[in-house]
This record gives C-alpha cells, sequence and structure tokens, in this order.
C-alpha cells in the first residue's frame, strides 16, 4: 500500500472537490492518502475586493509568495507519490502554493518524489504549469503527470463570469452565460484518472519515469491561447516590476500604478485578445505547425490523446 501526499489550496473548494474525487479510488483501495490543504498565515479573502484582487498581481508574477501555516505532517514522514492540487493567479500558480513549492519543508516532501500535478482554472495555465515544472524540478522532484481542468464555456464569456464570480462570489448563470469554473460532469469525470492511477501505483509504475495517466486526455492545450498566453506573461512581467517599484503590498503609493494596470487588462482583454484570435484565424495556415509543435510540448508529460478513454474506467 502506497503512501501518497495531496497537497491543495482552494478557495471555492473547487480545486479540492477534483482532487478529493481523484484520490477516491486510492483510498477505497486502501492506499494512505495525507491531504494537506493549505494555510497561509494571513488567509486570502473569498469574494476579493477589487483592490485586493489587483493588489495581490505583481507578488503572484514575481513569485514573492507570502508564507503559510506549518504543516500537519510529521518531519520525517516520506511519502511515495505526491500529488499538487493548485490555481491560476495571475498566470502563475497561487500564491499559497508558489510558498510551499518555496519552503524548506515543501522541498523536502518533493525532493527525489513523483509528482503529479492538477490544475482547475478559467482556461489559462500554461505558464503556471512551466512555472510549477521548474519549481518542482528545483526541489528536485520528478514531475510525471499533469492534469488540467478548465472552464470550457467561450473564451469571451469567462473574461465576464469569472471575474464576477471571484469579485462576488457568485458563479451562477445570469444574462444567458453560462454558470462560472469547471462544469460538474467534468469535476466528477476526475475519478477516472484515479481508477488508472489506482491500477499503475499496483504494479509500482510510479517509480518509472511516467507518465501514469498518458492516453486519458489529460492535458489539453487550446494552441490559440498559446500566443496569449505568451504575450500576456511578457506583459505582465513588466507591470509587476514597475508596480513593485511603486511600493509593497497594501501600500496607497502603488495604488495609481495598480489602476493603470487596471485599465490596461481591460483594454488589453477588449481589443488585443479578440484581435489575437481573429489574426491567428487569418493566419492559420502559416501558424499551424509552430502552434501544433508547442502544443505537443506543453501538454507534456500526460498529453492530449485519448486512446485509454473507452477503457473500463468509471
Ligand atoms: C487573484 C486571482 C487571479 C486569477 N488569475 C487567473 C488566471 O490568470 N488564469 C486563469 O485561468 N484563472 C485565473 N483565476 C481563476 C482561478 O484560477 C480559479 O479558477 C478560481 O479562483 C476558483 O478557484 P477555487 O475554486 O479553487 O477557489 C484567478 C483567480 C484569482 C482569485
Amino acid at each position: 500500500m502506497k503512501n501518497v501526499l495531496l497537497v491543495t489550496y482552494s478557495q471555492t473548494g473547487q480545486v479540492s472537490e477534483i482532487a478529493t474525487r481523484l484520490v477516491a479510488p486510492l483510498i477505497e483501495a486502501g492506499h494512505r492518502v495525507h491531504t494537506e490543504c493549505l494555510q497561509p498565515e494571513t488567509p486570502f479573502p473569498w469574494p476579493w475586493r477589487f483592490v485586493d484582487f489587483i493588489d495581490v498581481f505583481p507578488e503572484c508574477v514575481q513569485l514573492d509568495a507570502p508564507p503559510n501555516r506549518p504543516l500537519g505532517i510529521a518531519e520525517h514522514e516520506e511519502f511515495d507519490l505526491v500529488i499538487l492540487a493548485y490555481q491560476v493567479w495571475y498566470l502563475a500558480p497561487s500564491l499559497p502554493m508558489t510558498a510551499f513549492l518555496q519552503s524548506a519543508a515543501g522541498r523536502r516532501l518533493i525532493a527525489g518524489k513523483p509528482v503529479i500535478t492538477l490544475v482547475a482554472c478559467r482556461n489559462m495555465w500554461l505558464t503556471a504549469q512551466a512555472t510549477m515544472r521548474r519549481l518542482i524540478a528545483e526541489a528536485g522532484g520528478r514531475l510525471i503527470d499533469h492534469l488540467a481542468f478548465v472552464d470550457r464555456a467561450p473564451a469571451l464569456a469567462t473574461f465576464i463570469t469569472t471575474p464576477r464570480w471571484v469579485l462576488t462570489g457568485r458563479r451562477d448563470a445570469f444574462l444567458g452565460l453560462p454558470p462560472a469554473g469547471v462544469d460538474e460532469a467534468e469535476v466528477r469525470s476526475a475519478r477516472r484518472y484515479g481508477e488508472v492511477l489506482n491500477g499503475a501505483l499496483a504494479g509500482d509504475a510510479e517509480r518509472g519515469s511516467g507518465p501514469l495517466l498518458a492516453g486519458l486526455g489529460a492535458a489539453v492545450v487550446d494552441p490559440r491561447l498559446i500566443i496569449s498566453e505568451r504575450a500576456g506573461s511578457r506583459a505582465f512581467a513588466v507591470w509587476s516590476r514597475i508596480i513593485r517599484a511603486c511600493g509593497r503590498r497594501g501600500q496607497w503609493r502603488r495604488r495609481p500604478a495598480l489602476l493603470l494596470f487596471a485599465i490596461y487588462l481591460v483594454l488589453m482583454i477588449l481589443t488585443v485578445v479578440p484581435l489575437s484570435l481573429l489574426l491567428q484565424r487569418l493566419l492559420a495556415p502559416l501558424l499551424a505547425p509552430r502552434l501544433q509543435r508547442l502544443k505537443q510540448e506543453l501538454e507534456r508529460p500526460s498529453g492530449s490523446a485519448g486512446w485509454r478513454v473507452s477503457e473500463d474506467v468509471r
């Protein structure tokens, strides 16, 4: 029987619920699963006040995370597999997950261990996952699988429904737009990965180089988002440095720069994003080979192929 560590941070419970469904088959099979819900020393608000929501941006991008409370794990406890379930904040892992990966305790737990990442967010997880991949490698962990759960509603609808959810706490359908977040059926589908993972653990497959969850359509990259994410992450790097030069988180003196950033963000979403989608459609024949190559690279290690989906997994 294996000793599995699930590390999660979720504000609404969406990420945790997906992760719980993933590990349910392992628990039923008798494996020990220790769940560690990260707790920042100073909790982040839910729903977010607009000013706090914008103010957290520079530190997310620059990976300057405030500390979490100590973990509830005995100092010398060893795990056979670590699962990191996280959300994306400003194209970066959420600050509590970043803090975990940078902490001495987090790095010790990951060193030399196979790691599975699970992300649930609006739809932009590529840059955040590249950061997760780097931090896991720096801690000496081996990323063997990645599962991505996103809001499948049209991108333009989610530009309204996600901020509404985050800023008001309301995720229901409104004005003809679909509810915010990962669809309920998709949340439930996390179990099928757990079934396959269970079979793999029975054969000690986590000791190999992985992936264990290939062929299940675990990480599907929308090639149209690759260019938007790259442009966004470059702009975010510049803006986050400018804002931090004006003051620290919570200080009034950086608020003018934060306001300018908020205006920039809205203008970007209203102009550059639709324009870039249109340009990509027009240039599709030219861009397709390169985007296809990048798509395959970004979907590693688990990939988007679905050749095992019809296997007998509940
Ligand atoms: C400060 C903040 C920034 C966010 N930035 C992004 C983002 O860049 N990309 C994205 O896909 N989702 C983003 N989201 C949405 C979250 O990834 C997530 O879906 C949402 O907060 C619900 O997570 P939870 O249900 O686990 O609490 C952001 C949310 C917050 C609070």
